[in-house]
């Protein structure tokens, strides 16, 4: 996968991608990231990349001409055929106003040939970015960045270890918080230790057992197969239902599930 990022500061990703599966996925060639300056598509001695609102109101705007200037030398797809999926590429423009970004994202993401990342800045970009040049507009959460720099770098990063060959254990990718499962792959998922199905994720411990005091829950030390997962099973539930109740709503339940969550006092139907 090629990946693109356009941003006022490139150095920022000096960092964050030069270290762990970024940096392991480079070095095996299967992703390449290259960041782009905004500031080199501008014309003037100062390097204007900002401007005032039309309108008026606070703050300063991405200015459309560099960033379209910018992506005019990458020889992409037509947009037509980016919308259409005749082509394995997609911009997107890194902003609040955008669409939640997910695993389910990232999965769709991982499976392009090329992804261009437009880091907003300011107050925001001007919208005729995302209107005629992006094909969508993700967000990282429902929190407000000063640009989209992190989120790009944490796009890639999630987007990088869903490449075949990127993580050691690629079962261990399919089996953590988030990943709904397809229809196929349920039932070899249910008799798995360690899924977790559209749920968070269950707790993980390693030596030593007594930590401080602090003991691995014992079904883990001595425990039978079944038994492990059963509590572990009912570890996911117990830890959605505490943090993420959203997601119970969007799973599918077996009866052992509903039983669980029934001597919790939910019951789900
Ligand atoms: N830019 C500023 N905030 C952002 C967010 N939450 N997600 C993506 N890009 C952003």
């Amino acid at each position: 996968m090629k990946a693109d990022i356009v941003t006022i500061f490139p150095d920022f990703f000096r960092g964050p991608l030069d270290y762990g599966i970024t940096r392991r996925a480079t070095e095996m060639g299967l992703v390449r990231v290259e960041v782009h300056d905004l500031r080199q598509f501008t014309h003037d001695r100062h390097r204007t990349v900002d401007d005032r609102p039309f309108g008026g109101g606070e703050g300063m705007v991405l200015k459309p001409e560099p960033i379209f200037e910018c992506l005019e030398p990458l020889q992409l797809a037509s947009r037509d055929d980016r919308l259409a999926g005749t082509a394995k590429e997609n911009v997107i423009l890194l902003s609040p106003q955008g669409e939640r970004f997910t695993q389910k994202v990232a999965t769709e993401l991982a499976s392009l040939d090329r992804i261009v990342l437009i880091c907003g800045r300011y107050e925001g970009v001007d919208e005729r970015v995302a209107d005629f040049l992006a094909d969508r507009e993700l967000s990282i959460g429902d929190y407000v960045l000063s640009g989209g720099e992190l989120a790009a770098a944490v796009v890639i990063e999630a987007v990088t270890r869903l490449l075949p060959g990127a993580v050691g254990n690629e079962a261990s990718t399919r089996q953590e918080s988030f990943t709904e499962h397809v229809e196929s792959e349920r039932s070899e998922a249910a008799d798995s230790t360690c899924s977790s199905n559209g749920l968070l994720d269950y707790p993980h411990y390693t030596r030593p057992a007594e930590f401080r005091g602090m003991r691995v829950p014992e079904v883990l030390v001595n425990g039978h197969h079944q038994e492990i997962r059963r509590w572990r099973r009912e570890q996911a539930l117990k830890k959605t239902l505490r943090n993420r109740p959203d997601l119970l709503g969007r799973v599918t339940l077996n009866d052992e599930d509903k039983a669980i969550l029934n001597r919790m006092k939910i019951p789900r139907d």
